[in-house]
């Protein structure tokens, strides 16, 4: 198309102002060449593969926000609190004093949208409020386990499928045995924290599925050798698991040397791999959307056709669907100092328009 002066004049113009603009508002769908708005909803294909496709949602955004709260009902057969299922939540003040609202309002817009609902984590050492810390240091540690995971995961029971029982626990970095994490838990009831958690929860609910969720298995070697160290353990002790999730917090720089084999290595115990917490991080300040968008389709689509490769996850979860709510954006906009900059690492970008993320993950599914 020929471009006149007067048209090179005026785009010119649109993008200077469209640098300074922060969220520039995606073309309109009709004007994007490459719109897959006319493609299926993501929870249609994946139900049709017999899988789930889900992301992680606070109840304030789906509460307040219809076209996000649209958004999640239409792409998803799963949701997963974001921090709703965590321990500062659930119970801030003291045992026994418990908040289920949020969950419980979770659970009925799953229900409600013919969703599943899984729930993240019953043990980490993050959101723990100051008196579990202070429990612990104190030596109570079965006591505050067997009172928060029997009573949490029973009330439950047939709402929430699968739980990460216990998350994070390997961080070889730290140097402990067997590339332990320094945990609060870990202090307080020794290495066997982690079996004590699983058992307990399948006391509670021998129908949940119990997933141990990690992150940092897919590009170093010593956490993916010591995740499945420890789950070769677990099994060993006939600990009831069923799956090892992956988080997938993917960075462009990254590479995924162990990737293939931990997963191998994870369905040769006959356990599932899945997909818990899929986000791309991607740094660039500028405005270029389009090429960051596609930057960020390449790399989950680098990480996903290693995965199925090798294994076939029946649950791909994002962590966040829409660019407007990414917990990339709050902590790395902190962490550099850059107020105005925003994440693109999830499927639909601010206006919940598909960006090349969406795609990837709908080729993925399809192709199955
Ligand atoms: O809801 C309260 C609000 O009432 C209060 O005013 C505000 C003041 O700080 O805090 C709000 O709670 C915050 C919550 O997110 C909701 O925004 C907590 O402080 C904050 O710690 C919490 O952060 C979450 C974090 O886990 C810790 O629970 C992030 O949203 C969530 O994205 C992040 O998710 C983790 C996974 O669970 C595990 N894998 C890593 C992933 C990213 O860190």
């Amino acid at each position: 198309m020929k471009m006149t002066r007067r048209k090179f004049i005026e785009t010119a113009t649109m993008a200077s102002l469209g640098a300074i603009m922060l969220n520039w508002p995606k073309k309109a769908k009709a004007e994007r060449e490459d719109s897959y708005d006319s493609l299926p909803p993501l929870r249609e294909i994946t139900t049709k593969k017999g899988l789930l496709f889900g992301a992680a949602v606070g109840t304030p955004n789906l509460k307040n926000d219809r076209l996000f709260s649209d958004a999640v009902s239409r792409e998803c057969n799963l949701i997963v609190p974001e921090y709703e299922a965590k321990w500062r939540t659930l119970m801030p003040e003291h045992l026994g004093a418990w908040h289920f609202e949020a969950l419980d309002a979770l659970y009925e817009y799953a229900d409600n949208h013919m969703m599943k609902l899984r729930a993240v984590p019953l043990i980490w050492h993050e959101a723990l409020p100051d008196w579990v810390k202070e429990k612990l240091e104190q030596g109570d540690g079965q006591k505050l386990m067997e009172e928060y995971i029997l009573p949490l995961v029973s009330r439950y029971r047939g709402k929430i499928f699968s739980w990460d029982v216990v998350n994070e626990a390997i961080r070889p970095q730290d140097g402990l045995e067997n590339g332990l994490r320094k945990s609060p838990w870990l202090k307080a009831l020794g290495p066997d924290y982690i079996e004590r958690a699983f058992r307990l929860a399948h006391e509670a609910d021998p129908d949940l599925q119990l997933v141990y969720n990690d992150f940092r298995m897919e590009i170093l070697e010593e956490n993916a050798r010591d995740i499945l160290a420890l789950v070769r353990h677990l099994k060993d002790k006939d600990t009831p698991l069923h799956a090892v999730g992956i988080q997938a917090h993917l960075d462009l720089k990254q590479t995924y040397a162990p990737l293939a084999h931990f997963c191998k290595e994870i369905n040769k115990m006959g356990l599932d791999i899945i997909i818990t917490e899929l986000d791309v991080y991607e740094p660039s300040i500028d405005f270029d959307n389009e090429r960051r968008d596609q930057l960020i389709a390449d790399k989950t689509k680098e990480f996903l056709d290693i995965v199925f490769s090798v294994t076939r996850p029946k649950q791909i979860v994002t962590w966040g669907l829409s660019d407007r709510y990414s917990w990339l954006t709050d902590i790395k906009s902190k962490e550099r100092k850059l107020a105005h900059w925003r994440a693109r690492g999830l499927p639909l970008d601010y206006n919940y328009c598909r960006k090349p993320m969406w795609n990837v993950l709908y080729e993925t599914v399809q192709k199955l």
